[in-house]
């Protein structure tokens, strides 16, 4: 049932269009009636009544109008709106300065094209590129980024650092997030996110010349309205049911409809493992402070390092079991792998494993450390400082 309820919402509204006023808004029930034009919403507003219906329905369109009259800041209320947006969406502004300026600016962060009021149906007919009465999907422009992240040794806290990061990516940066296990006989995310596995996975790499992406949807687990995981639970001991590619092929069309792709590929390198690091922009790399994991680092980091694509590599140190003597210092640590380790995160006494077994997010004020850190990696996944801008957003959002 969750699966068609998330099948029919994404049919819903492939064109939508906030304008400022009645006049406009005519003009384009008027083009939808002409066209024949199914799946639309037109809504009166701007940017700020577009954020607020697609955070409510939790999906954004395929082809978005956005008037920006009466927009004082229009690159900055642009950039709030990316931040609801699927990567994949196209964005059509439209206002009432007749600015080469502000139209620069626009193309500049990814927006299509900027039309000057008042809107006609003409113009209307010429920018909106129509198939069968539908909006088309042109060539894109953005993409999500598929981030890989993988254990020297099992038990290092991969899953767990990787489902709570994909959790407050959805929930605080209201980023649409893809859930990857590659832990095809059953990983920990399931429960850890409070569901029961299906074939989801599985039924997409064995049918990988014919996917799509309504084959993935339906295959998908909502867990909220912002994030979707994709795993499967195949009996030990079946034989290798998947083809090559197919990993590569999930990441192409997730990474256009999702703003992060997060890949679960357990501990060390195996046959899915690679390709997803093949095909990701990042590889987080986490470690316990012991000798066999920090060898495992080293032995990782080369291969990854290694592969054509050459995705960033970041290293997370995670005290699964209290820090005790013996353990290996964080500098011998860092020496050893010849890189500097992101961020080391603290043992926590309970809470990771009530927040486990119950499937739900870490709580209360005793999982204030751990959230902090899954905030950092979450900083340094989005560049947050390398990328804002003097005004402290993010402009070029529309591009990736
Ligand atoms: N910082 C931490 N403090 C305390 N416990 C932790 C910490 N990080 C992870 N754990 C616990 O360690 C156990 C193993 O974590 P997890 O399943 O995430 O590891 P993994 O590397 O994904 O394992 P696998 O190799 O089986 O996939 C879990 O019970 C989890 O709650
Ligand atoms: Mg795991």
């Amino acid at each position: 049932m969750a699966a068609s309820r998330t099948q029919t919402t994404a049919r819903a509204a492939r064109f939508m269009a906030f304008v400022g006023d009645r006049q406009t808004e005519q003009t384009l029930r008027n083009f939808i009636l002409d066209e024949a034009l199914r799946h639309t919403h037109v809504g009166l507003g701007g940017v700020n009544e577009a954020i607020a219906h697609i955070t409510k329905v939790g999906w954004s369109p395929r082809l978005l109008l956005i008037d920006l009259q009466g927009s004082t800041m229009p690159l900055s209320d642009l950039a709030r709106l990316a931040e609801v947006c699927e990567p994949s969406v196209q964005v059509v502004a439209l206002g009432d300065k007749n600015d080469v300026a502000l139209y620069r600016n626009l193309l500049g962060i990814g927006i299509r094209d900027y039309l000057f009021k008042p809107l006609t149906e003409e113009l209307l007919k010429r920018t909106v590129d129509l198939n069968d009465g539908a909006v088309r999907a042109v060539p894109q422009t953005r993409r999500g980024k598929a981030i890989s992240f993988v254990g020297a040794r099992g038990g290092a806290g991969t899953t767990t650092i990787a489902v709570n990061l994909a959790r407050f990516l959805a929930d605080s940066t209201h980023r649409r997030i893809a859930y990857v296990d590659l832990n095809i006989n059953g990983g920990a995310a399931c429960s850890m996110l409070g569901v029961r596995s299906n074939h989801g996975l599985s039924e997409v790499l064995q049918n990988v010349e014919r996917i799509d992406v309504a084959f993935i949807e339906r295959t998908m687990i909502p867990i909220g309205t912002r994030l979707f995981l994709l795993s499967c639970e195949l009996p030990f001991g079946t034989a290798w049911p998947f083809k090559e590619g197919g990993i590569k092929h999930l990441i192409d069309l997730l990474t256009n409809e999702f703003h992060y792709v997060i890949i679960d590929t357990g501990a060390g390198v195996g046959r899915l493992s690679t390709e997803a690091f093949d095909n990701s922009a990042r590889v987080y790399m986490i470690s316990d402070r012991s000798v066999h994991g920090a060898h495992e680092t080293v032995r990782l980091a080369q291969y990854v390092e290694k592969r054509e694509n050459a995705p960033v590599i970041s290293f997370v140190l995670n005290n699964t079991i209290p820090c005790a003597q013996g353990n290996v210092d964080k500098d011998d640590f860092v020496g050893a792998i010849g890189h500097s380790v992101l961020l080391e995160i603290n043992h926590e006494n309970k809470i990771l494993a009530i927040a486990e077994n119950v499937g739900e997010a870490p709580a209360g004020r005793a999982a204030n450390a751990f959230v902090h850190s899954i905030s950092q990696i979450v900083n340094d996944l989005v560049g947050r400082k390398a990328t804002t801008e003097a005004r402290g957003c993010r402009l070029n959002w529309w591009k990736r």
